[in-house]
């Protein structure tokens, strides 16, 4: 009998690959009171600022004949990578639809069918975000459970590319930050703090090489002429941490919760010292360096924008809650579900304490607009 030849490109690399790591763990599910359908305004906040520019691009850039090359009847196929529960998908999903019916409408064109696929990690609440699916969408709803780093659609498929808030998560800790015999051993700190250059180097590395493996996925996956649009979280390339904060150093303070808990004995020390959190925060030079390297697409546009979002973490329980619908199932992964409650109260508290972090004007972390265009080849 002959064996069964599988595409390996297709395989569950999240099963794969990520067993061992923090990586991979999805928004608290559900819409409940500790959602990450809840919390998550402040990466809501963003989508309204960059909703114009994706329409202005899709007018403007994408290459329409593609839609139409090999398929006269007209599909039209976009993916959300790292959708989460769907709430702040949904009205990207319903302007990228709307603008290229617009678009078509004044073409001799067919209006194609619209097929959107929602990707994130397995774990991910996909029952909330196809029972809360808006009725009155233009699209047929598809879910693509696995990681975005790997192969997820056909070859040639894909039209419209879309990924919010999702490309800072790191496929694996760098594994030197975890080496107590490496310049790079991150001993005592949950994520890299600056001062260590090794470290910084060591988590830009595997940042770059997750991105591309992203880029080269989605390069097979995407028809030449079409689009694809990311907002990044990053970093301005200069700020002061003694009067002004970011998404480093929010975590870090969160990293000096789970010390001061292993200090008094609610954590083993070994613990904290082992927990890494697999993120990257880039800033505009550093981010365009790695597109510029690739072959298959070319940057349209790249902007930073200002995220109106940051208002809504006015107070300190908000962005308390805020970073516990992230990270709290990779926390209760490592740590237990016993010590949530506490860790989070007393990083309200610090909050609370911080002159820093009490105005969110100090907040100078940055949202990167990235559109890109498949070359065709
Ligand atoms: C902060 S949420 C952003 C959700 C949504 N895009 C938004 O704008 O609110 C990041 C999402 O990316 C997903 N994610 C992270 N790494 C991923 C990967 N390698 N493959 C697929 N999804 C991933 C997470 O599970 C999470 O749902």
């Amino acid at each position: 009998m002959g064996s069964i030849n599988i595409r390996p490109h297709f395989q569950n690399r999240a099963l794969l690959k990520h067993t061992h790591t923090q990586s991979l763990y999805a928004m608290n599910a559900g819409d409940g009171p500790l959602s990450y359908v809840q919390n998550s305004s402040y990466q809501r906040g963003i989508i309204d600022v960059a909703k114009p520019i994706i329409e202005q691009e899709i007018a403007t850039k994408l290459d329409i004949k593609q839609i139409y090359s090999n398929n006269p009847n007209g599909f039209c196929t976009i993916a959300d990578f790292g959708c989460s529960t769907g709430h702040n998908s949904f009205p990207v999903m319903q302007l990228i639809t709307q603008a290229i019916n617009r678009k078509l409408e004044y073409s001799s064109h067919k209006i194609p069918e619209f097929h959107v696929y929602f990707n994130d990690v397995v774990t991910n609440d996909f029952n909330t975000l196809f029972s809360s699916l808006p009725r009155d969408r233009l699209y047929s709803a598809a879910a693509v459970p696995g990681d975005f780093h790997g192969r997820l659609l056909p070859e040639h498929s894909l039209h419209f590319g879309y990924s919010a808030w999702s490309l800072q998560w790191l496929t694996e800790i760098p594994k030197v930050v975890a080496d107590r015999d490496s310049p790079a051993w991150n001993k005592g700190e949950i994520l890299y703090r600056g001062d260590i250059k090794e470290v910084c180097e060591a988590y830009l590395e595997q940042y770059s090489r997750d991105i591309e493996s992203f880029l080269k996925s989605r390069a097979v996956e995407m028809v030449g002429g079409g689009l694809i649009a990311f907002l990044v979280p990053g970093v301005p390339e200069f700020w002061n941490p003694e009067i002004e904060y970011s998404f480093p150093s929010g975590l870090n303070l969160l990293g000096s919760c789970l010390i001061d808990m292993a200090k008094q004995g609610r954590l083993s020390k070994p613990k904290v010292d082992s927990f890494n959190l697999p993120f990257y925060f880039t800033t505009q030079q550093q981010l365009k360096a790695i597109l510029e390297r690739s072959h298959s697409f070319s940057i349209e546009r790249m902007e930073i924008l200002d995220n109106p979002g940051k208002y809504t973490l006015a107070s300190a329980n908000a962005r308390a809650a805020f970073f516990r619908a992230g990270l709290e199932r990779m926390l209760t992964n490592h740590f237990g579900s016993e010590i949530i409650d506490e860790l989070f109260d007393l990083y309200t508290k610090k909050l609370i304490a911080s002159p820093v972090f009490v105005n969110p004007d100090n907040d100078k972390s940055i949202v990167i607009l990235v559109v890109l265009k498949r070359k065709i080849d």
